[in-house]
């Protein structure tokens, strides 16, 4: 069970009770609604922000208790820094940290005045943002927390936003709410351990957005056996739980027009197979399917809000263990689209599987776009850390495209390059490719092998190992798990293949 924040849209009026939330930016400036709530305040509300120091500056609180004058028994004012300056990404983060400020004060339910300084823009949009900030803050991971203190206990927290247009933001937020949904869905299926979700089991995750409208197939082993998915398969076959393939498809948008496709890792757990990984930290590669996560909860988010876009998410779900039936270090497969592949390192095996559900989406469904999201090499955390995904792509058009998007949607990538000296690295003599290609340029060697899977469609690969999970906690995610990839990709689709 998930901690969830419930979130409704009223007109600006007095409170009577309860807990009340007001914005203030530096210099104490305040919107109309909050201006005219604190103006029974008995000594001013400046008088209490002088004694407490508290000057309005971004996320900053101030806490009153039992205020003379108010309708409130609490009134907590929330700091917006230079508030002519905020961006959606702030609205987002200030809705985190607004509910913190209510979880902290041990509040269940609030009434919060949100409006803005003069000069301050605050579209419902921006109001819809600053909510989804508020209910992905309150997510947390405790399924399996059994026995709960009184303070452990998950409790909805109940959040009226007091807005000028309360249709307006209501409608917007329908739009948001499917997209939060969408993150905490990818952040659910990270954080669940390897032992529950299994490839069969995270398949039927797949098949519940059939309730939202998506079309879901799943293909086992005999499918997929069928098809030569020889690299996927030989990944799958050192485990005891097998493989499945899914494909999830929205038609929103022309009948017959290309889709955009998303193609998602889904290991669901990666031992590295007979080169077998290190003990420390092994337990975080039940976070291996992060790709796969994204590419359900994206799903999820376009079909909420009944995206005007045909969308084809696939995912290779499969186990890496070592096992008696475990492909070897030295094993030459023969993939899908006939490329025989040298197996150097049975830890790179998520190319493995990405190489064949690559080539079947875009054989099978000729999309216009593909994009890959993997867990795919230590190397981009060396690069990037946590700050950023790494993008690789064969099209300059779709790269920008996905710059762009980050951009708006406040998951960063940075572009790292391709070219065909690095791909020379993953030549061998042995076989057509290997799957490895040495200590440096980990990550692009990485994508050079899967550039040789997408054939000519334009296709772009995001490496998610960094910010798919493990990075620091800030204000609108306090989980392991990130479900990043999710609002970029709906974003995507929204900026440029809609309508
Ligand atoms: N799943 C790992 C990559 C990974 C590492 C994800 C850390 C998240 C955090 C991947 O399958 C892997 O093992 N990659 C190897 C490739 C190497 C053997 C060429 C790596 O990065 O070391
Ligand atoms: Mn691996
Ligand atoms: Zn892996």
């Amino acid at each position: 069970m998930t901690k969830l924040a419930k979130i409704s849209f009223s007109r600006i009026a007095p409170p009577k009770g309860g807990m009340s939330v007001i914005l203030a930016g530096e210099g104490l400036k305040l919107g109309n609604g909050a201006s005219e709530l604190v103006s029974g305040l008995a000594g001013g509300l400046q008088r209490f922000a002088d004694i407490a120091g508290f000057s309005g500056k971004m996320k900053s609180s101030l806490d009153l208790l039992a205020p003379a004058g108010l309708g409130s028994d609490r009134l907590m004012v929330i700091g917006l820094g230079k508030s002519e300056e905020l961006s959606k990404d702030d609205w987002r983060s200030l809705g985190g940290v607004v509910l913190s400020a209510l979880q902290k004060a041990k509040t269940e339910a609030a009434t919060i005045v949100l409006d803005a300084p003069e000069g301050t823009e605050l579209s419902n949009e921006l109001v819809a943002e600053f909510a989804m900030g508020a209910k992905l803050r309150a997510y947390t991971f405790d399924a399996y927390k059994s026995k709960k203190s009184d303070d452990e206990k998950p409790k909805d927290l109940k959040l009226t936003l007091q807005v000028a247009d309360p249709k307006g933001a209501r409608k917007s937020w329908t739009t948001s709410e499917g997209i939060a949904d969408g993150v905490i869905l990818a952040r659910d299926l990270v954080n669940e351990p390897a032992n529950v979700l299994g490839p069969v089991e995270f398949a039927k995750k797949a098949e519940e957005l059939a309730m939202l409208g998506v079309e879901v197939e799943i293909l086992g082993e005999k499918e997929m056996k069928k098809l030569k998915m020889a690299a996927l398969l030989g990944v799958a076959q050192g485990s005891v739980r097998p493989p499945r393939l899914a494909v999830m498809r929205w038609n929103g948008g022309k009948k017959g027009a290309a889709p955009v496709a998303l193609v998602g890792k889904g290991v669901v757990f990666d031992t590295g197979g007979i080169s077998i990984k290190p003990a420390g930290g092994m337990e975080d590669m039940k976070g291996d399917m992060g790709g796969a996560a994204a590419v359900v909860g994206a799903m999820h988010a376009i079909a909420a809000r009944k995206a005007k876009a045909n969308v084809i998410g696939v995912i290779g779900l499969v186990e890496n263990m070592p096992d008696g039936n475990a492909q070897r270090p030295g094993d030459i497969v023969a993939a899908m689209s006939g490329t025989t592949i040298e197996i150097l390192n049975t830890d790179a095996e998520g190319r493995l599987v990405l190489a064949d559900a690559l080539w079947y989406t875009q054989e099978k469904y000729k999309p216009a776009i593909m994009i890959d999201l993997a867990t795919l090499t230590g190397a981009v955390l060396v690069a990037l850390g946590n700050l950023n995904a790494g993008l690789f792509s064969n099209n300059d058009d779709l790269a920008e495209n996905l710059l762009s998007s980050a951009k708006t949607s406040g998951e960063p990538l940075w572009r790292l390059p391709l070219s065909k000296d690095y791909d020379k690295i993953i030549d061998t003599p042995n076989a057509d490719v290997k799957n490895t290609g040495g200590r440096w340029a980990g990550s692009i060697t990485a994508a050079q092998f899967l550039q040789r899977f997408a054939n000519d469609v334009p296709w772009a690969h995001l490496d998610i190992a960094g910010t798919a999970f493990g990075a620091p906690k800030d204000d609108i995610c306090q989980s392991w798990a990130s479900g990043y990839g999710v609002r970029l990709l709906n974003q995507l689709v929204a900026d440029h293949y809609e309508g």
